[in-house]
This record gives structure tokens, sequence and C-alpha cells, in this order.
């Protein structure tokens, strides 16, 4: 799961690149507060952020 999280997280990388966007991962968080804020399904649990914005 943590690998393919990290998979993911190089192609949305790539993506912001040439979109000419900008991006970090970020794993510093409380899960449960962002589970208030995002419609995330009971069962599942955030485990990384990618924020993406223009440069
Ligand atoms: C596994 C992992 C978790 C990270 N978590 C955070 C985080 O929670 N908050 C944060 O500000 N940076 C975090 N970073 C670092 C950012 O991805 C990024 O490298 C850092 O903000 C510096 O970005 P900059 O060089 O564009 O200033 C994490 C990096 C890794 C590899």
């Amino acid at each position: 799961m943590y690998l393919e999280a990290g998979h993911a997280a190089q192609n949305v990388y790539l993506q912001a690149v040439s979109l000419n966007l900008a991006t970090v991962v970020m794993a510093g968080f409380n899960p449960e507060e962002v589970k208030k804020a995002l419609p995330i399904p009971e069962q599942e649990q955030p485990i990384y952020i990618m924020p993406l914005g223009k440069k």
C-alpha cells in the first residue's frame, strides 16, 4: 500500500511538471482531521496529501 502511494505520488509529480504546476508530498497531518474536511469513506485512511498549485 505504501509502495503504491509512492508510485502514484511520482506520477502526480511528473504530471505537475508537465502542466507547469508545483506540488510536494505531505505526510505530517492528522488523518481524522483530514477525514472531517474531505469526503473520504469511513473505512479508508489518508496517508499522503499532495497540494497542487501554480508556481
Ligand atoms: C514522506 C515525506 C513526507 C513529507 N511530509 C511533509 C509534511 O507533512 N509537511 C511538509 O511541509 N513537508 C513534508 N515533506 C517535505 C515536502 O515534500 C517538501 O520536500 C518540502 O516541503 C520542501 O519543499 P521545497 O523544496 O519546494 O521548499 C515530506 C516529504 C516526504 C518525502
